[in-house]
C-alpha cells in the first residue's frame, strides 16, 4: 500500500538521479517550435497601420494603391522571416534559416520568373503564397531592390 502512494517522480528520482530529474519533473515538454502561419495575429495588427500609411502616401502616386499593397504584403507575409530589408533577420528568420535576399551572387543568378515561382509555389521551408499576379510582380521588384552593390 505504502509503495503505491510514493509519487512516480520519487521512484524515478532514485533510479535516474537527482540532477536529471529535478528538472524533468518540473518542466512540461518544450512547445517552442510551433509552425508559423501567415495568419499570425501580430502581422494583422501591422497591416492596419500600414494601410493607413499607404492611404496617405504611395497609393496616390500609383493611383491604384498597388505599391502600398505590395508594401503591406511584404511586411505582413514576408518580413517575419526575411526581415524588413530582406536580410533574413525577421523574428522567424533564424528558425527557418531564411536566406539574405540581397546577396549579389544570388541576385545575378536568379531570374524574375524564378523569384515569382518561389513565392507562388514555396521552396524548402518557405510556404507558398496565393497572391494576385500584380502583387507577385511587385514583390519580385521589391526583392530586386534589396540587391547589394
Ligand atoms: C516562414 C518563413 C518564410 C516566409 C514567411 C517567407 N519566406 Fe521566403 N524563404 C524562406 C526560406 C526558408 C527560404 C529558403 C528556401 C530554400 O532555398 O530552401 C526562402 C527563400 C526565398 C527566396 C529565394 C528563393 C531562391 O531562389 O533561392 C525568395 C525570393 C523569397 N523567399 C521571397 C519571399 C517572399 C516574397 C515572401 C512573402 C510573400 C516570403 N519569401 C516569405 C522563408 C520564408
Amino acid at each position: 500500500m505504502i509503495s503505491r502512494q510514493i509519487p512516480r517522480c520519487t521512484l524515478l528520482f532514485a533510479v535516474v538521479g537527482m540532477a536529471a530529474l529535478s528538472s524533468a519533473c518540473d518542466r512540461p515538454p518544450s512547445v517552442e517550435l510551433k509552425e508559423w502561419s501567415p495568419a499570425d495575429h501580430e502581422g494583422e495588427k501591422k497591416a492596419g497601420e500600414n494601410a493607413k500609411q499607404g492611404a496617405r502616401g504611395e497609393s496616390s502616386e500609383t493611383g491604384r494603391g498597388a505599391a502600398s499593397l505590395v508594401d503591406i504584403t511584404w511586411r505582413n507575409q514576408c518580413a517575419s522571416c526575411h526581415g524588413p530589408q530582406g536580410k533574413g533577420d525577421g523574428p522567424q528568420g533564424p528558425m527557418f534559416k531564411a536566406p539574405d535576399l540581397g546577396r549579389a551572387d544570388w541576385q545575378a543568378r536568379v531570374k524574375d520568373d524564378e523569384i515569382a515561382a518561389t513565392i507562388q509555389n514555396g521552396k524548402g521551408r518557405m510556404p507558398k503564397f496565393d497572391l494576385p499576379d500584380e502583387i507577385v510582380r511587385g514583390l519580385v521588384t521589391r526583392v530586386r531592390s534589396f540587391r547589394e552593390q
